[in-house]
Parts: C-alpha cells; sequence; structure tokens
C-alpha cells in the first residue's frame, strides 16, 4: 500500500478535522536500524531510528508537517521560526509546498552549510542575527506576538504533536517499546514529543510498557544538567547549541516519569560516537544525533545497563547536513596520486600502512 504520510496514517491521534489539508512530502515512515556492530560491543539490543532519512533530512518534518497544516487551516499566509538549521529547513520546505511565506531566524555563521543551502532553495526568506539561537527565538516571539505570522519553533504545540509520530513508529516497529529511549536534547522539544508519544500508545493498548527517556545536552550546552540558563553556549553540535531550551520543564518531567535521566556528553565523545556509527555501521548521522549514542556509550561506562536491554537511539539529522565536520574529524583529505595503476597500488599500501 502507499505510504500517505504522517497526517494521514497517524490521523485518530493527530489534532486533525475535516478542514486540515493532508500535506504530505512523505515524512516519516523513517526506517529503525539494528546497530548489529555496537549491540554486540555494549551487550545490548540497539537499534537507530534514524531521522535523517526523512524529506529535508531531520526529526523536524515531523513536527512542521502538522504545523503547517494546521497554519494553513487557520488562513495563515506566513510561519517564522528561529533555528540552528533543521527546523529552518524544514519550515522553508512545508512552508513551499503549502503555499505559504516562510520567514526563519539563523545564528550567524553558526548553522551547517547544508542547513542554509535548503532554506534558501525552499525559498525562505532567512536573516542570520548576530547572535545565538536563543536570541533568535525570543525575537520571534516578540514578532510573532505582534503580527500575524504564525511562529512554528516548538513552542508551538503542533510540532510536538506531529513528531511525536516518532514514539508510535518506534513501537509499531519493535513490536513493543524499548526499554530505553536515548535521544539528544537541544531546545528539549523531541524528548518531551516521544514521551508524549510513547504514553499516548501505551494508553492506547499499543503498548504494554514504556522506556525509559535518557536525553543528552552537548557539555558546553548543558542548561537543564546544571539547572540554570547558559549564556553562551558552545558545541560542536551546532544543532543543540542552546542555552534556554524552550521546553525545559516537559524535558525534565519526561525524565522523571519513565525513571531516566538528562545527561551530557562531551564534544570529543559525540564525535567519536559520529565516527562510530559511520564506520561501524554505516549511518552518517550529524554531530547533534550522535549525543544520543555518545550517551548509550556514558550509560554505559556509568553501569547504567543489566545487559541485554533494547535501546533505540533517535539519530535526528542526516551527516551530509554537515560535510565540512566530516572532513574535518577525520583529520585528512583523500590521497592525490598519479593516474597509474602503480600509483593507485602504491597509495593503497600506503593507506592500508597507516
Ligand atoms: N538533533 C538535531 C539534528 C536538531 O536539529 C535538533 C534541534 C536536536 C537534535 C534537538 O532537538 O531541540 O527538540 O531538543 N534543532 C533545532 C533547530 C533547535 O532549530 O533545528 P530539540
Amino acid at each position: 500500500m502507499r505510504y500517505e504520510g504522517l497526517l494521514q496514517t497517524y490521523k485518530q491521534y493527530l489534532p486533525m478535522n475535516e478542514n486540515t489539508p493532508l500535506l504530505t512530502l512523505q515524512e516519516g515512515n523513517t526506517p529503525l536500524v539494528r546497530a548489529e556492530n555496537l549491540s554486540k560491543e555494549l551487550g545490548l539490543d540497539l537499534y537507530f531510528k534514524y531521522e535523517g532519512l526523512n524529506p529535508t533530512g531531520s526529526f523536524k518534518d515531523r513536527g512542521m508537517v502538522m504545523a503547517v497544516a494546521k497554519a494553513m487551516e487557520e488562513g495563515s499566509r506566513t510561519i517564522m521560526c528561529a533555528s540552528t538549521g533543521n527546523t529552518s529547513a524544514a519550515a522553508a520546505a512545508y512552508a513551499a509546498r503549502g503555499g505559504l511565506n516562510c520567514i526563519v531566524l539563523i545564528p550567524n555563521n553558526n548553522i551547517a552549510l547544508g542547513k542554509l543551502a535548503q532554506a534558501m532553495i525552499y525559498g525562505a526568506k532567512v536573516i542570520a542575527i548576530e547572535g545565538n539561537f536563543d536570541r533568535a527565538l525570543e525575537i520571534v516571539r516578540e514578532i510573532t506576538a505582534k503580527h500575524p505570522i504564525t511562529l512554528v519553533n516548538s513552542v508551538n504545540p503542533y510540532r510536538i504533536e506531529g513528531q511525536k509520530t516518532a514514539a508510535f513508529e518506534v513501537v509499531d516497529q519493535l513490536g513493543k517499546a524499548p526499554d530505553v529511549l536515548a535521544i539528544p536534547v537541544g531546545n528539549a522539544g523531541n524528548i518531551s514529543a516521544y514521551w508524549k508519544g510513547f504514553k499516548e500508545y501505551y494508553n492506547a493498548g499499543k503498548a504494554s510498557t514504556l522506556p525509559k527517556m535518557v536525553g543528552f545536552e552537548a557539555e558546553g550546552a548543558m542548561a537543564i544538567v546544571k539547572g540554570e540558563p547558559i549564556k553562551e553556549p558552545e558545541t560542536v553540535a551546532t544543532a543543540i547549541r542552546i542555552g534556554n531550551p524552550a521546553s525545559w520543564k516537559t524535558a525534565v518531567a519526561a525524565a522523571e516519569e519513565s525513571g531516566g535521566q538528562i545527561n551530557y556528553v562531551t564534544d570529543e565523545e559525540i564525535l567519536t560516537a559520529y565516527r562510530t556509527i559511520a564506520a561501524r555501521e554505516g549511518i552518517f548521522a550529524e554531530p547533534a544525533s550522535a549525543a544520543s549514542v555518545a550517551g548509550v556509550y556514558k550509560l554505559k561506562r556509568e553501569g547504567f545497563f543489566k545487559g541485554g536491554e533494547t535501546v533505540v537511539c533517535v539519530l535526528t539529522g542526516h551527516g551530509l547536513k554537515d560535510p565540512n565536520i566530516a572532513i574535518k574529524s577525520i583529520g585528512q583529505e583523500p590521497l592525490v596520486v598519479k593516474d597509474t595503476e602503480d600509483a593507485v597500488m602504491e597509495a593503497i599500501a600506503k593507506l592500508e600502512g597507516a
């Protein structure tokens, strides 16, 4: 049967009515890939929810399709968001699809090139502020409160509604809820959305257990872990370079109610996990996504697991969003040689020795 997108598939769980357009770019329905090698290494039954395979390359498409459909239903002409890059790409794409105008505010020099390219090619008005994401979100909130423009950051409840469908898919794909759901935390909307989704599916009788929710901030942006906003957040994972998460309270509630935790990982741990999932599992996800895997390694070291648990790591965005960081983190360029068989054989020997 042809897949018809999130709004059609999960209609009964979403705030839909007969006036809500069935907007779709075939978002959702992303693979749950078993991490064969890391499962063995860690003594877990480990899976990746590979959200990088959404139409704009991140999980943001799930929330955005819902938020933009509701904006259309309400007769809005323009949507606006602050973004570290992925939200702006998704907003721009769904606005294009739905025939709306889109304005995005991004932190200057701090978003991955692929994300900027997306927002621009989809036709959004892209404005880079000399300030960080948190400041951009403040400005967007002020402007959308005063003007007839729909805010589509995850403080818009429809975003969370759309994003919760990822939890439904995880349960449908595993045939049960996982024991642990590991997820990167930036503005904290996604962990809140997953927890909402797991609870709703549980209450609907679709799963007989609930997972422990474990969320990971980047060390240089660990506002929730520290218990206070961070003025100048800094991390290699620009997607989660956020110092004052908007969904702070619901993220803490998700961790507490589920018996999980909000923890943090260092940039070094993030980059190690980033290279590991690519080199050992063949999965290329962006650095922020790798925070979930780095976090599972950390919990393993801390003795969190008994062994054998079913763990799902959410890989939130595609690695191709930020190719520069990939090449930089490998620390070498391709070897350039003469166009002869001998030169290539010599190069192979050299690389094998390396
Ligand atoms: N991973 C990626 C790839 C992201 O882009 C984001 C957030 C997160 C994780 C964290 O999710 O904010 O719900 O806790 N990106 C937002 C953006 C902030 O503007 O694209 P969260």
